[in-house]
């Protein structure tokens, strides 16, 4: 079918008390695995693209590599650019072909923050795309938390009108060094404020019972990228240890890798969907 929006997908996930996996794909085969394990469960899926593969110019043929899969796929995907750093990234994105972004202006002050945003919310409207962005901020590569605010964040939701609303309640991205203290409290606040569905960046090593419990209050899309990531690696260095010397073209070689990736993927479909 068509690629969709997150618009298609999220408002009725809110209203379901389930979220939709947001999974960061570098590859054909992360991408592969994705859209088979979101087929093999007839469920919704967000394929994302780090910005900085739109940068280096390799988000074009990504971007057109999971336009071909969703096509073919009987199920609705959702092309995503995660944390577009400026209006260009977000207007390259969207000449790509991607349905939905997201601009990421959250280590910024509010007002210049909001600014953007709104800028950005134009850009997407006109094009037919969704848009997410970030306010608090979850921390990625070194930076610091900010929790959200709840004044703050729904002063910023009225003010830009994005389609879903990243918000910072205690999870970081990457591996945690300690266990993350999640604010199950405040995102249910916030959800009681902001009616669109709200996301949770950072899924990796977040405590499962934490992640139901804010998928409960409102969370509806879920990011998840180290984790997966990580296993998709250590399969293959199984594949490539177990090879030696031995030459296998490379398609062999993956082939059991994206059956393992989309196992990993289906768990994460399944529980975001409330399925186990
Ligand atoms: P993790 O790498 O912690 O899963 O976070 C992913 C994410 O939020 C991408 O935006």
């Amino acid at each position: 079918m068509p690629l969709v929006t997150m618009n298609e997908v999220l408002p009725a996930a809110r209203r379901e008390h389930r979220a939709v996996g947001a999974f960061n794909i570098g590859n054909y085969e992360t991408a592969l695995a994705v859209v088979r394990a979101a087929e093999a469960l007839d469920q919704p899926v967000i394929v994302q693209v780090y910005s900085r593969l739109i940068d280096n110019g390799h988000g074009e043929p990504l971007g057109a590599l999971v336009r071909n899969l969703g096509e073919n796929s009987p199920v609705p995907v959702v092309l995503h650019l995660d944390h577009g750093a400026s209006l260009e990234q977000v207007e390259r994105a969207i000449r790509a072909g991607f349905t939905s972004v997201m601009l990421d202006c959250s280590q910024l002050p509010f007002e210049e923050n909001t600014a953007r945003v709104r800028q950005a919310v134009e850009l997407a409207r006109n094009a037919g795309v969704s848009i997410e962005s970030e306010i608090g901020h979850v921390p990625m590569g070194g930076s610091s938390l900010a929790v959200s605010q709840l004044e703050e964040t729904v002063r910023f939701y009225e003010a830009t009108g994005v389609d879903a609303l990243a918000v910072s309640i205690g999870t970081a991205h990457g591996f945690y060094r300690e266990k993350p203290e999640i604010k199950v409290d405040l995102c249910a606040e916030i959800a009681a404020r902001v009616p669109v569905p709200l996301v949770l960046h950072g899924g990796s090593g977040t405590p499962r019972d934490k992640v139901r419990a804010v998928i409960e209050r409102g969370i509806a899309k879920v990011n998840v990228a180290t984790e997966f990531q990580y296993d998709y690696q250590q399969r293959l260095r199984e594949r490539l240890n177990a090879a030696g010397d031995k030459f296998i073209a490379v398609d062999l070689l993956e082939a059991p890798v994206v059956e393992s990736s989309t196992e990993f993927i289906k768990e994460e479909i399944r529980f975001f969907a409330g399925l186990i």
